[in-house]
């Protein structure tokens, strides 16, 4: 039984103190033993809500992590910083990652790769536009994204792995894909997982659905048999995030 992973994508909101303030005000919402709860935060956030959650069940994450270990790349964030402030999830390949910060399959998976080495485990995003849906490429195009993610990852490591489908046309437009489009790509995305590994891996493996979810639309998402859980951009700011914590 694969235990729920539900994660709030902060991206680019919550100043260092507004961002203590909603550890704070979520912290006694968010409590649930069968979930792992994480906060992916700014990186100028990590510290302090790494500070404010300590004694409570959420997880602090990082929104991105380049993939060198140290170096003249300024601007990024290094594997070892996440790790010595305490973070054990990364967003990576996130849609908005790859339109606006021309992030591509490749740049993915060295990050993959450099998060693996670094025991970070890495919260894998994949999804495709309304025009590859309209065209009917939605399941080849998610495949191949994860295909090249995936390379040089071991079983063991894709074991571990997260893995979030977010629709394009479903992230921050309120338009949440039905439970049974999230669930047929999830259900493609672990038997993708079946063919490059193995069946245990395929089992193993947690996949979440991403794109304007809502404490309303959560529990019927969440009981599909491939969903494990979400990653949850807007309502994961909001108390509402409490609820879809505890979504049964
Ligand atoms: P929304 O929940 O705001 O649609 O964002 C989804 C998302 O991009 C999470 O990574």
């Amino acid at each position: 039984m694969r235990k729920k992973i539900i994660a709030g994508n902060w991206k680019m909101n919550m100043t260092p103190s507004e961002a203590v303030a909603l550890v704070n005000e979520l912290k006694p919402l968010v409590v649930n033993d069968e979930v792992d709860v994480v906060f992916c935060v700014p990186a100028i956030d990590i510290i302090p809500c790494m500070e404010a959650a300590k004694g409570s069940n959420i997880n602090i994450g990082a929104e991105n992590m380049y993939f060198e270990e140290k170096g003249a790349f300024t601007g990024e964030i290094s594997p070892a910083m996440l790790v010595d402030a305490g973070v054990k999830y990364v967003v990576l390949g996130h849609s908005e990652r790859r339109e606006y910060f021309a992030e591509t399959d490749e740049t993915v998976n060295k990050k993959v790769l450099k998060a693996f080495e670094h025991g970070i485990t890495p919260i894998v995003c994949c999804g495709e536009t309304l025009a590859q849906r309209e065209q009917g490429v939605t399941i080849d195009f998610i495949r191949q994204q994860i295909k090249v993610a995936f390379v040089g990852v071991t079983a063991e490591q894709a074991k571990t792995a997260v893995i979030a489908y977010e629709p394009i046309w479903a992230i921050g437009t309120g338009k949440v894909a039905t439970k049974e489009q999230a669930e047929e790509v999830c259900a493609a995305i672990r038997a993708c997982i079946a063919e490059v590994y193995d069946t245990d891996t395929a089992q193993a493996i947690r996949i979440q659905y991403g794109g304007s979810v809502s404490a309303a639309s959560a529990p019927e998402l969440f009981a599909m048999p491939n969903i494990d859980g979400g990653l949850v951009g807007g309502a994961s700011l909001k108390p509402d995030f409490g609820k879809i914590v505890n979504y049964k």
